[in-house]
């Protein structure tokens, strides 16, 4: 056996992506230790309840209530508690005594993340955390290091494995909201509180991440649109498959040129979480389940996308122990951390600057005049009609139902005319409007 160098592990954390990072540590701790060059000592692992039962069988006199004792002399933290406090006094606690981090906790990281990492370039540390977008799939090292040299265009993302699941089982089984977050909460692929899935902050989270190493900018989780699933029903969802689409809560960054009024080069970015209609032809619309995919567009390198396993204990751990590699590999090469590039600066623009197509639904009286009313109101509002189906709404049968599928139309142009139109006195009643993605 190769007498490598000892690093020292503190591992925060033990519940469904702690414990078999904590198992796979020490199943494959030789192996390991070839790959990284140095021997992977797992010192102990911090949690509330050292007592918990845990998803996998680990030695009891691993656990400790104790964190701060724990990071002290360590080589390397994974930070695997989620949540915002003790998880970052705790990152900072360890970067200052000069460990390198790994941690899958995007949300500390899109709200703390530039304290974060300017504490980490002060000491010459790094902060790995390829599990904080897409769990399994290699994501973060792919923005960071290989497209590095490329022009990121765009980005959309099924970052969220949870309200994914949910999706899915509701278009392909009818299932109700409720039943399958139980289920995904039962699973492990929620977050410790479900509404950071469904009300999509955790989307928003990871989308900060994305756009910020995208987009080589400081991204604001305040500067994410963000709109979660709650709203979406069955029948939005027969809806969607009938115009030959679906419903998926999706991540979208986008570079955008035409803003010189906010930047002196006249690009800017939109970074925006929200469920939107993809065509069923689109790669896209085929991510099933729990997987997330993130299909990225760059000048040069034209259309990749990167597809998996989205949340799940076992399957995020593969991200970390990658990081874990990583990070053992620097400590024993020597040098500093390469911090985050965030020079470009652009300035991140609101929803209403964003542009792209819709689909309106709307039940109007059945009479001679109101199709014409209802394309006058779209046009004042230059939102120029694509297509456009007319069906019998339910009821009594003296109203339609409206399917409008808009042209590219500005965010804010389309808001007003959606505003006038429920106002209108043909209209009875705005269905739904959905954005459309993709095409
Ligand atoms: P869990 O809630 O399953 O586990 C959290 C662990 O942290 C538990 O062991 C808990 O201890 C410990 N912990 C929490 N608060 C404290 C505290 N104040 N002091 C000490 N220990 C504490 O979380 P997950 O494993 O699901 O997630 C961990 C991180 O990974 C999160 O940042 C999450 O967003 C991220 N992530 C999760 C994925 C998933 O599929 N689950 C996928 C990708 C990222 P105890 O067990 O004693 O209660
Ligand atoms: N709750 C998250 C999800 C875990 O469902 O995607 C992975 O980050």
């Amino acid at each position: 056996m190769t007498d490598y160098r000892r690093l020292r592990v503190a591992l925060l954390g033990a519940g469904a992506v702690g414990s078999q990072v904590a198992a796979l540590l020490l199943r494959h701790e030789d192996e390991l230790a070839d790959r990284a060059g140095a021997r992977l000592e797992l010192a102990g692992i911090a949690v509330r309840d050292v007592d918990a039962q845990r998803d996998v069988d680990l030695p009891r006199e691993l656990f400790t209530t104790d964190a701060e004792s724990l990071i002290v002399g360590s080589d390397i933290v994974i930070e695997l508690q989620g949540g915002i406090e003790p998880a970052r006094t705790r990152i900072l606690q360890a970067i200052n005594s000069g460990a390198d981090i790994v941690t899958a906790n995007k949300a500390l990281l899109a709200t703390h993340g530039t304290e974060i990492f300017d504490a980490a370039d002060q000491v010459g540390a790094q902060v790995y955390y390829e599990a904080a977008a897409a769990a399994a799939i290699p994501i973060i090292r792919p923005l960071r290091d290989s497209l590095a040299g490329d022009r990121v265009q765009r980005i959309i993302g099924i970052v969220n494995g949870t309200t994914n699941y949910i999706l899915d089982r509701m278009d392909t089984e009818g299932a109700e909201l409720a039943d399958v977050l139980a289920e995904a909460q039962r699973l492990g692929y929620a977050e410790a509180d479900p509404t950071a899935d469904v009300e999509g902050y955790d989307a928003a989270q990871k989308a900060a991440l994305l756009a910020s190493l995208a987009f080589h900018t400081a991204v604001p989780l305040e500067a994410v649109h963000r709109e979660g699933i709650l709203g979406i029903d069955r029948a939005m969802m027969d809806a969607a498959r009938h115009a030959g689409y679906v419903i998926k809560l999706l991540a979208v960054c986008e570079r955008l040129s035409g803003a010189s009024d906010v930047s002196a080069s006249g690009e800017a970015i939109s970074v925006r979480v929200y469920p939107a209609l993809i065509a069923r032809t689109h790669p896209m619309a085929n991510v099933r389940g729990v997987n997330n995919a993130v299909f990225v567009q760059a000048e040069a390198a034209g259309d990749l996308m990167f597809y998996g396993a989205g949340a799940g204990g076992v399957q995020t751990a593969s991200a970390v122990l990658g990081d874990v590699v990583s990070a053992a590999r620097r400590h024993i090469a020597g040098g500093v951390g390469v911090g985050e590039s965030t020079r470009a600066n652009l300035p991140v623009l609101p929803i209403g600057r964003v542009v792209t197509s819709y689909q309106i639904t709307l039940e109007v009286d059945d009479l001679p005049g109101v199709l014409a009313a209802v394309a006058g109101i779209l046009s004042e509002g230059r939102v120029s009609i694509a297509t456009l189906e007319q069906t019998l709404a339910p009821g009594d049968g003296a109203r339609a139902r409206l399917v409008i599928g808009t042209h590219k139309a500005l965010e804010q142009d389309l808001s007003e005319t959606v505003d006038r139109l429920a106002e209108s006195d043909v209209v009875e009643r705005v269905v739904s409007v959905m954005r459309v993605e993709g095409d």
